[in-house]
């Protein structure tokens, strides 16, 4: 078992990987102060629920604890306030209290909305994360940012609230369609290129099977355990983004301009940061800041399975209709973050339109 500690203003919290950690769910509830007999709201969607939601809420119930399955809707098209305010319905009906916990099963989506919930239930309720899908794993249940979309923009609606733990069974993937796989390398790969050394020597030989059949399981834990180690080391020194954790926005800002610009949902998460970073690498050409990075990105995207193609349909103009709505956009610029080197990022918000231009049409 890998274990890691993330530190938060409003508590240190552990972070546990470990394939068939699940097994033991009521020793690590009991472990965090929820002994048999507490009540126990599972969070989770109706497609988790049917792939593992059951397993692990039967081992809930037969080891004594009282279960209230709770359903948010699935896909990122609900990833609205509407569901969270049906959630908290559901939960409040319950007479829920401030010290019972909510247990949130799922990908990035549910995470963010059950994450989002509990801050605001009573002000705020214990939340543990079994994240499950990659991207959940190696990135959104680590670092306490919480939220729901707005029809101005992605994640617009939302707060910093660290979760109690966060419990990884790489195991869970085993269900997650290639395609969702995949998209969870491209947030992999972000973590290489901004600085992971280990991650990028793994990468160049592994690349391949991580994101092919079958499930590597080895290769995978290693991959997320490593991930998960960047991604806690850097929130832990910057929780609420003053300075290094604008680094994880390095393939961002162009990927979520890009998601937004195709409609969301018409490309995955971790597709449209991969496309993102070889965007910002191509400017940092342009600019004369690197060389040669874009191709070490385009090997690996490649051979990955991920999209290396920028959507031809979608012009910098588009994008910058969405990065007026970006959180991280000041004056109407938004920083960007470039590559430097091979495990080196900058950022900037000294570039212009016309270079940009020319980087994507590069690509
Ligand atoms: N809070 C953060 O710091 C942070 C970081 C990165 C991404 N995010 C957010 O995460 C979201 C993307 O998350 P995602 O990529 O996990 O998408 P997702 O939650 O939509 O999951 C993808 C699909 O896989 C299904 N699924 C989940 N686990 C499965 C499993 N084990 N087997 C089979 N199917 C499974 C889901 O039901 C869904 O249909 C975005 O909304 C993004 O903004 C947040
Ligand atoms: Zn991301």
């Amino acid at each position: 078992m890998k274990q890691y500690t993330v530190h938060s203003r409003l508590g240190d919290y552990p972070v546990l990987i470990d394939t068939g950690l699940l097994r033991d769910l009521p020793s690590l509830l009991s472990g965090m102060g929820w002994p048999s007999g507490s009540r126990i709201a599972l969070v989770t969607n109706p497609v988790v629920l049917s792939l593992h939601g059951k397993r692990i809420g039967d081992s809930l119930l037969s080891a004594g604890y009282r279960l209230e399955t709770l359903l948010l809707p699935d896909g990122e098209a609900h990833k609205v306030l509407g569901s969270v305010s049906s959630l908290l319905d559901q939960i409040l009906a319950l007479r829920w209290e401030r010290r019972e916990p909510l247990l949130v099963l799922g990908g990035g989506v549910t995470g963010d909305m059950g994450g989002f919930a509990a801050s605001v239930l009573l002000r705020g309720v214990p939340v543990v994360h079994i994240p499950t899908t990659v991207v959940a794993q190696v990135d959104s249940s680590i670092g306490g940012k919480t939220g729901v979309d707005h029809p101005m923009g992605k994640n617009l609606i939302g707060s910093f609230y660290p979760p109690k733990a966060v419990w990884i069974d790489p195991d869970l993937l085993m269900t997650l369609p290639l395609r969702e796989r995949r998209a969870g390398l491209g947030e992999i790969i972000k973590y290489a290129m901004i600085g992971n050394a280990r991650l990028s020597a793994l990468l160049e030989t592994g690349i391949q099977s991580l994101g092919g059949e079958p499930f590597d399981e080895a290769l995978w834990s290693e991959a997320i355990s490593e991930s998960v180690s960047e991604k806690s080391r850097i929130v832990s020194e910057d929780e609420h983004e003053g300075g290094l954790r604008m680094t994880l926005n390095f393939g961002h800002t162009f990927g979520h301009a890009l998601e937004g610009a195709l409609g969301f949902g018409g490309i995955l998460h971790g597709e449209a940061v991969g496309l993102g970073m070889l965007a910002a690498a191509r400017v940092s050409e342009r600019l004369g800041l690197s060389g040669g990075l874009s191709e070490r990105l385009l090997f690996l995207l490649k051979a990955a399975g991920l999209p290396y193609q920028w959507p031809r349909d979608v012009s910098v103009e588009d994008l910058q209709k969405f990065w007026g709505s970006d959180k991280k956009t000041q004056g109407g610029r938004a920083t960007i973050i470039l590559p430097v080197s091979w495990g080196k990022v900058m950022m900037t918000r000294d570039y212009d339109q016309e270079t940009v231009r020319l980087a994507l049409s590069d690509l």
